[in-house]
């Protein structure tokens, strides 16, 4: 069972490792049975699965029920949940929708912001809730952002995206998640704190990587995100199945095939 500890470890020594969202239970065996290290149970369900153009609808019930439904079905993977939008506003808010999903099951509470969340993080460290902070492109705030744009270009960006990780990490963040920012910049940041980083088109130096599943298995609505690589009709899954396509992206991530440059922002 991959737990903090695991992955602290696996930082330590530079074995890459794999998230990848989900939503249901099938594949949440078929992603135990690649030994997918970690699973997001992402907000980006309102998306894929519930067919809205931003993760704004997704609520807490939505959350926990499809927490629920990986935890009963996955007994390998460390499972990190999104709090959803506007859950996570007031600490009484947080601390009541945090607990909810971690009696769902999940083991990090995945949160989005940067240093303005050191508070939060402290609270919910001190009551036995690690935390992840995504930070760069956070879905959650795409109208302040007017769309999904690479976040952290230039020095004034990349220093307050470096300095909210190092201020969360220092509140007690048990994980960071990096999206869309340039690849020098997630290097960077991963090598100034000590918890493991995991990147969304991030390019190749953070310690692991996340895929939206249904992108990385070809399922993509609209345009192909540059840093998306369709597993499972690479010609290296020879079955062309599923658990094929989830064992790829393991083995490519752990052997630092994916993500290349070309899936990299500058
Ligand atoms: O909700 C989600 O799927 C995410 C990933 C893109 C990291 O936050």
């Amino acid at each position: 069972m991959t737990t903090l500890s695991t992955l602290n470890k696996f930082k330590k020594d530079g074995t890459k490792f794999t998230c990848l969202t989900c939503y249901d239970s099938m594949f949440a065996r078929m992603m135990e049975k690649a030994q997918i290290d970690t699973i997001l149970i992402g907000d980006s369900l309102g998306m894929v699965v519930q067919g809205h153009n931003s993760t704004l609808p997704v609520t807490v019930a939505d959350m926990v029920y499809h927490t629920a439904n990986i935890a009963r079905s996955n007994e390998h993977a460390l499972i990190l949940a999104d709090l959803p939008f506007m859950s996570y506003v007031t600490l009484p808010d947080a601390i009541a929708n945090s607990r909810q999903l971690m009696q769902a099951g999940a083991h990090v509470i995945k949160i989005e912001g940067g240093s303005e969340l050191c508070e939060l993080v402290t609270t919910l460290a001190q009551a036995g809730t690690p935390t992840c902070v995504h930070l760069g492109l956070t879905p959650q705030s795409v109208n302040v952002f007017g769309g999904y744009k690479i976040q952290g270009r230039g020095d004034e960006a990349a220093n307050k995206l470096l300095e909210d990780a190092k201020a969360v990490v220092k509140a007690g963040a048990a994980l960071l998640v990096l999206e869309c920012v340039p690849a020098e910049l997630a290097k960077a940041v991963t090598q100034a704190v000590t918890v493991p980083v995991i990147g969304i088109g991030a390019g190749a130096d953070t310690d692991g990587q996340v895929l939206v599943m249904h992108d990385m298995l070809g399922m993509v609505h609209g345009r192909v995100p540059r840093f998306v690589h369709d597993f499972l009709t690479d010609e290296r899954n020879t079955e062309h199945s599923v658990e094929g396509a989830f064992a790829l992206y393991k083995q490519s991530v752990r052997e630092g095939s994916f993500p290349n440059s070309q899936h990299e922002f500058s």
